[in-house]
C-alpha cells in the first residue's frame, strides 16, 4: 500500500489488512519500509523506548520534527505518520494546524492526534486545509494523568457509547484513519463496521482494518517494560548484547584489530 489514502480506503473495502510499526530513525524506518510494512508512525513513544522516560508527555514537537525528518529519509513506498505531542496542539485548530504543518514540512503524510469528541472540531479545521489527520482514540497515552495510568478503556456499556460516538463525529469530521488503543476486541470490530474510514487497532483485537505495534516491543528491544498485548518476533536485546559482549572481549584479547 502506498501514501495515497485512496488505496487504504479501498483496501478497506476489500478487505484487505494494513500493517504499521512504528520508528523512529532512518535505519529502522528504511527497514520496516523495505519489509513491506504499509505504514511508519513516527510515534511520541519515543519518550518512553528512546528517551526511557516513564510516559510520553515531556515529548516536544522539536523532537517529533527532527524524528519525522529522520524517518522520512529513510521511506520510499510507506505512509509517515507523525504524532502531535502533548502541548502542541489541544488549545485550539489554529495552534494544531501550525504544528501539524511542520510535521508535514518535516516529511509527514499525515499526522496523529490523541482525543476523542473534543477534537471533532480541530480535526474539521485541519483536514479543511490539507493536512490529513489520524484520530487516536479509547487508552490515549497522553491523558494518562487523567486516566490514572495505562488502564484499558471502553470497559462500561456508558464509555463504549461514547467512544462510538467519537469515533463516528471523528470521521465524520474528516479524520482519514481512527486508531483506537486498548479497547475491547468487540468494541473496535463495531466501530470498524461503522466506519467507511479505515481502523487501526493497537490492543485492540483482531476485528480492525490494520493493526500496529511499537518497533521496540515486536524486536524485542524493550527490556524495561512492554504492554501485555504486545506480541516480540525476535529477541533483539540478547541477540544485540551477545554482539556487544563479543566485541569487547576481542578487543580485551587483541584479537581485534586483527
Ligand atoms: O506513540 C505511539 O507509538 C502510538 C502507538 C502506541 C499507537 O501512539
Amino acid at each position: 500500500m502506498s501514501k495515497n489514502l485512496g488505496a487504504w480506503e479501498k483496501a478497506k473495502r476489500e478487505g484487505r489488512k494494513m500493517t504499521m510499526i512504528t520508528a523512529y530513525d532512518y535505519p529502522f524506518a528504511k527497514l520496516a519500509d523495505e519489509a513491506g510494512l504499509d505504514a511508519v508512525l513516527v510515534g511520541d513513544s519515543l519518550g518512553m523506548v528512546v528517551a526511557g522516560e516513564a510516559d510520553t508527555l515531556r515529548v516536544s514537537l522539536e523532537q517529533m520534527e527532527y524524528h519525522t525528518r529522520i524517518v522520512a529519509a529513510g521511506v520510499k513506498r510507506a505512509l509517515v505518520m507523525a504524532d502531535l505531542p502533548f502541548g502542541s496542539f489541544e488549545e485550539s485548530p489554529a495552534q494544531a494546524f501550525a504544528a501539524s504543518a511542520r510535521l508535514l514540512k518535516a516529511g509527514a503524510d499525515i499526522v496523529k492526534l490523541e482525543g476523542g469528541a473534543p477534537m471533532v472540531e480541530t480535526v474539521a479545521y485541519l483536514s479543511a486545509r490539507a493536512i490529513p489527520v489520524c484520530a487516536h482514540i479509547g487508552l490515549t497515552p497522553q491523558h494518562v494523568r487523567q486516566f490514572g495510568g495505562f488502564k484499558r478503556q471502553g470497559k462500561t456499556p456508558e464509555a463504549a457509547a461514547r467512544l462510538i460516538e467519537d469515533a463516528v463525529a471523528l470521521a465524520e469530521a474528516g479524520a482519514r484513519i481512527v486508531l483506537m488503543e486498548a479497547i475491547p476486541s468487540d468494541l473496535a470490530t463495531e466501530i470498524t463496521q461503522r466506519l467507511s474510514v479505515p481502523t487501526i487497532g493497537i490492543g485492540a483485537g483482531n476485528g480492525t482494518d490494520g493493526q500496529v505495534l511499537v518497533l521496540h516491543d515486536v524486536l524485542g528491544l524493550n527490556t524495561d517494560r512492554a504492554p501485555g498485548f504486545a506480541k516480540r518476533y525476535l529477541d533483539g536485546a540478547a541477540l544485540m548484547q551477545t554482539a556487544l559482549g563479543q566485541y569487547a572481549d576481542e578487543v580485551r584479547a587483541v584479537r581485534f584489530p586483527a
